[in-house]
């Protein structure tokens, strides 16, 4: 496994609608370990393909109980809507208030290519909606009521330890 850079705000990339995945082959594979080890080493809860230089509709997830895979994700179902702060390890230092919705249910493709259903609620319902939204080159500000101030900023760092 191996660190992959992460692409920052500004780049093109993170604006573009990624291609979906069509071999399921050793090369996804090693992406995938790449993405999981990068999202980790920069302390993350998610990560999308385009994050690290890739036009490819692949999301993995980490909200605390353990690795998620998602390959080729689509939204199937939302109900209910939560407000929080948001970031992002595109958008180093940057932080909003999104609201998302409070419980999501993902049709996705496992890394060998079967297809399978994923529910999420609270902070993994909010991952989901972050990092598809990604593969859509859409980046979290674009969904933010505002962006927190760099004294909110501060604080949240505070709180968080
Ligand atoms: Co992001």
């Amino acid at each position: 496994m191996a660190l992959r850079n992460i692409v920052k705000n500004g780049d093109d990339i993170l604006t573009k609608v990624c291609r979906p995945v069509e071999k399921f082959n050793a090369r996804l594979w090693t992406l995938l370990d790449d993405m999981y080890e990068t999202m980790q080493n920069a302390d993350g809860v998610g990560l999308a393909a385009p994050q690290v230089g890739l036009l490819r509709r692949i999301v993995v997830i980490d909200v605390g109980d353990g690795p998620i895979e998602l390959v080729n994700p689509e939204i199937v179902e939302t109900s209910g809507f939560q407000d929080g702060t948001e970031g992002c390890l595109s958008f180093p230092g940057e932080w909003g208030e999104v609201t998302r919705p409070m419980r999501v249910k993902v049709r996705a493709q496992d890394r060998n290519g079967a297809f399978f259903e994923l529910e999420g609620e609270a902070l993994l319902a909010r991952a989901c909606c972050h990092e598809i939204d990604h593969l859509n080159g859409i980046c979290f500000p674009k969904r933010a009521s505002r962006m927190l101030t760099p004294e909110e900023v501060e604080e949240l760092h505070r709180k968080q330890g």
